[in-house]
């Protein structure tokens, strides 16, 4: 059965210490049985020794990957390497590296083979900026970008693969997509994905939302039958509020 999907994405935030009585806070308050796959993304520099420390049902992700295989690249880290660490998970193409970081949708898509060629499992973001939804052209924006990233692989690779619709709108603004927007794109893709993949892998895909999600506005997403789960920024750095998102998933 298809599991849901919930990852928590610390981005910058907390020096060690913080973090690690946080992911403690977090999986103090999980039980195992949680039927959802739970995930956190620290800061690069923790991921050993989380993927370490990490007990019970939380794994790990890293934030991001390099696009290249080991070598002469100061300050990369390859994909193989997150894996040697104990690391399960990537976020690739996040919109703070594709308009912070100068990551194209072209080094999205070596990036994302590097992760899979590793063996990780990966947290694929897409998303509009305001611009594109105010005219109106954001499913031929969110198409493109899984298009250039997506595109070639085999229905079996996408198994490794969660999407997450993120629209850059609604990041750290306290502005969500309405329920019905995020169910409405989701649909979107997973019809997108039936076209270009089959039907059973496009069902089988977990879509997740994210974007200012929170515990008030997490059962509403959570209701729509397209929204398979949630990556969560801020309210993932308070475990109160990380915890009561990953119920509100259990409970759809
Ligand atoms: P916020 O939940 O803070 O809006 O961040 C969403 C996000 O960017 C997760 O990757």
């Amino acid at each position: 059965m298809m599991k849901n999907v919930i990852a928590g994405n610390w981005k910058s935030n907390k020096l060690m210490a913080e973090a690690l009585r946080l992911m403690k806070e977090i999986e103090s308050g999980l039980t195992s049985e949680i039927s959802a796959e739970v995930i956190i993304a620290p800061p690069a520099p923790y991921l050993s020794a989380f993927a370490s420390e990490a007990k019970g049902v939380l794994q790990i992700a890293s934030q991001q990957c390099s696009a290249t295989g080991s070598g002469a690249f100061t300050g990369e880290f390859t994909a193989a390497m997150l894996g040697s660490c104990g690391v399960k998970w990537v976020i690739i193409g996040h919109s703070e590296r594709r308009e912070g970081y100068g990551e194209t949708d072209n080094v999205i898509r070596k990036k994302l083979r590097a992760a899979l060629d590793s063996g990780l499992q990966v947290l694929l973001c897409c998303g509009e900026p305001l611009e594109v939804r105010e005219s109106e052209t954001h499913f031929d924006w969110v198409q493109n970008q899984l298009m250039h990233a997506l595109s070639g692989l085999s229905n079996s690779a996408l198994e490794s693969i969660v999407i997450a619709y993120e629209p850059i709108w609604a990041i750290g603004t306290g502005k969500t997509a309405s329920a019905g927007q995020a169910q409405e794109m989701h649909a979107f893709i997973r019809n997108w994905l039936s076209i270009c993949f089959d039907r059973s892998t496009a069902r089988g895909c977990r879509i997740i939302y994210g974007g200012s999600c929170k515990p008030s506005n997490a059962d509403d997403l959570f209701a729509q039958p397209d929204v398979n789960g949630g990556l969560i920024g801020g309210a993932s750095l308070n475990a109160a509020d990380f915890i009561a998102i990953v119920t509100a998933l259990e409970n759809r």
